[in-house]
């Protein structure tokens, strides 16, 4: 065990992507007006070093929000780790104004995000994989002020332990593929898109498919059909055609701080009014631009009497069969539809992703957790998980919270309010564990999904 290992920390960040990032920001900057000196945290991160959906930053991939929803900005206009203040570093400032363009590149982003991580690099360790949490051996929930973790180094051998008051699980989205299909060396997810491409001889991948019309699959497409110019590029789309991202300046209110009350306080039948009216500004849908793009590239097409980009509407995959060297596709036209199977060279599943999931994480210790009627977690406005009252430490969800807080629960647009939220509630619930100390409302309030409470 390492002598950083028997340290107890305050927090522990399993998880450090965008939203674990802004946080250990958020607990920086509160630093200096706590009298302590500040909360001592740790961030554990798998990947070897700092990656944000690497596998799809796709050449000419942007942002799906406003610069100006960083890191930091919504919680701190003054923040020296704002975009801002990357571009001004960078010393590309007023260039990146003369752009006049709200939606920076997913490279940019990535760029901003890894100079920002350096920054915090002291409290996190890359290449190391949390398996589990637990109540320390010989505890019981009464009372419980820690949590055990277990992790092993990245060769998944050198395993250790680590104790903190609380911790904050953002582990991410949970890449979801058709029912009956399996990944393989020709079946791959849009979320290890580019890492696969680039292990493939291109020459070989003269038909391949393309599977979804959400942004990564016209993204995939528009990807492919450049660099291959000798492909078929077959896109299998559910719907008759892509659908438009809403990104109307209405609509976009959904994802503003203040919509985060209005979901959470809301009634099942507000909530139930976010999800039917404003799904399609996130899910299943493409920004306007990629869309015509494609669209002027199957157009020109035709011009030319070529036919290279094929579209497959209102179709479905609902099987993968290997056939040496053929990926041999079933496709389904509609419930109960003409079904007919295709091969292809290759199949990338842009199928979309799963919720967050920590309950594998969590084990047995999840039975302490509350849920709701439905199964799902009940989670406190400050995105701590209710648990059994008397139980001190806290743990946090960042991500799987969408039932509760709504859709920006897997975004960036919330991250730094949300960040600052779980800082404050933090440093409050310590406070009030000291002598003398108040129990912070949040703990006495009841929580989303409250209602029957279901000890599992
Ligand atoms: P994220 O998935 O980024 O990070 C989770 C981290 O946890 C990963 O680094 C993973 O390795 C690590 N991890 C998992 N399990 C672990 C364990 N047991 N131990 C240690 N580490 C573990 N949203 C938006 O608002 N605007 C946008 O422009 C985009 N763009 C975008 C592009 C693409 C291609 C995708 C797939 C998604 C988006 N999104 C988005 C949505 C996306 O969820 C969001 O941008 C962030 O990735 C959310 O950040 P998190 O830190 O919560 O998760
Ligand atoms: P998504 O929006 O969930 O889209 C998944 C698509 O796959 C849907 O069209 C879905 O159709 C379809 N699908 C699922 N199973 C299918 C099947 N068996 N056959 C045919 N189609 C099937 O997922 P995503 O495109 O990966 O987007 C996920 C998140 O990442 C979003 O927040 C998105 O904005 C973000 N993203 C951002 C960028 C960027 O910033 N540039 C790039 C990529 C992704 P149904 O809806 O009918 O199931």
């Amino acid at each position: 065990m390492s002598d950083r290992a028997q340290e107890i920390y305050d927090v522990v960040g399993i998880g450090f992507g965008p939203s674990n990032l802004s946080l250990a920001i958020a607990l920086e900057e509160s630093r200096g007006d706590d009298p302590r000196g500040g909360t001592s945290a740790l961030f554990l991160e798998r990947q070897p070093s700092f990656g944000w959906h690497r596998n799809m930053l796709l050449p000419s991939a942007t942002m799906q929000i406003s610069f100006l929803k960083d890191l930091a900005t919504f919680r701190n206009p003054t923040s020296s780790f704002s975009f801002v203040a990357y571009l001004h570093a960078s010393g590309r400032l007023p260039r990146f104004v003369n752009n006049q363009d709200f939606f920076p590149t997913r490279q940019e982003f990535h760029q901003y995000l890894e100079w920002a991580q350096a920054r915090v690099a002291d409290r996190v360790e890359y290449g190391t994989e949390v398996t589990s949490i637990r109540l320390p051996p010989g505890t019981g929930p009464e009372r419980a002020d820690r949590l055990r973790l277990r992790v092993t180094d990245a060769d998944g051998r050198t395993g250790r332990v680590i104790e903190a008051r609380n911790v904050v699980i953002s582990t991410g989205l949970v890449p979801s593929l058709p029912d009956g299909v399996e990944r393989d060396e020709r079946v791959w997810h849009s979320s290890e898109f580019l890492e696969r491409y680039r292990r493939t001889n291109p020459a070989e991948l003269r038909r391949v498919a393309v599977v979804g019309a959400g942004q990564s699959a016209a993204e995939i497409t528009r990807f492919l059909y450049d660099e291959l110019p000798h492909a078929q590029v077959w896109s299998v789309i559910p719907s008759y055609g892509y659908v438009a991202a809403d990104d109307t300046p209405f609509a976009n209110q959904i994802f503003d701080p203040g919509a985060v009350d209005d979901y959470y306080f809301g009634s099942e039948q507000s909530r139930g009014a976010f999800w039917r009216y404003h799904r399609n500004t996130n899910y299943s849908v493409v920004d306007d631009d990629v869309i015509r793009d494609l669209y002027r590239r199957a157009y020109d097409e035709d011009v030319r009497g070529e036919n290279r980009l094929r579209f497959l509407n209102l179709t479905r995959v609902t099987g993968v069969k290997r056939a040496g060297a053929e990926t041999r596709v079933t496709l389904q036209a509609g419930p109960g539809g003409e079904v007919r199977e295709l091969d292809f060279d290759a199949l990338v599943c842009a199928t979309g992703y799963d919720a967050m999931e920590p309950a594998g994480l969590l084990g047995d210790l999840d039975r302490h957790c509350l849920r709701d009627e439905s199964g799902r977690y009940q989670v406190e406005r400050d995105y701590r998980i209710a648990t059994a009252p008397a139980m001190r430490c806290g743990l946090y969800l960042q991500g799987g919270t969408e039932h509760t807080h709504g859709l920006t629960s897997s975004l960036l647009s919330n991250i730094a309010v949300r960040s600052g939220e779980i800082a404050d509630s933090i440093t409050a619930r310590r406070a009030a564990a000291e002598p003398g100390g108040a129990v912070p409302a949040e703990a006495a309030a009841p929580a989303a999904g409250a209602g029957k409470d279901t000890v599992r």
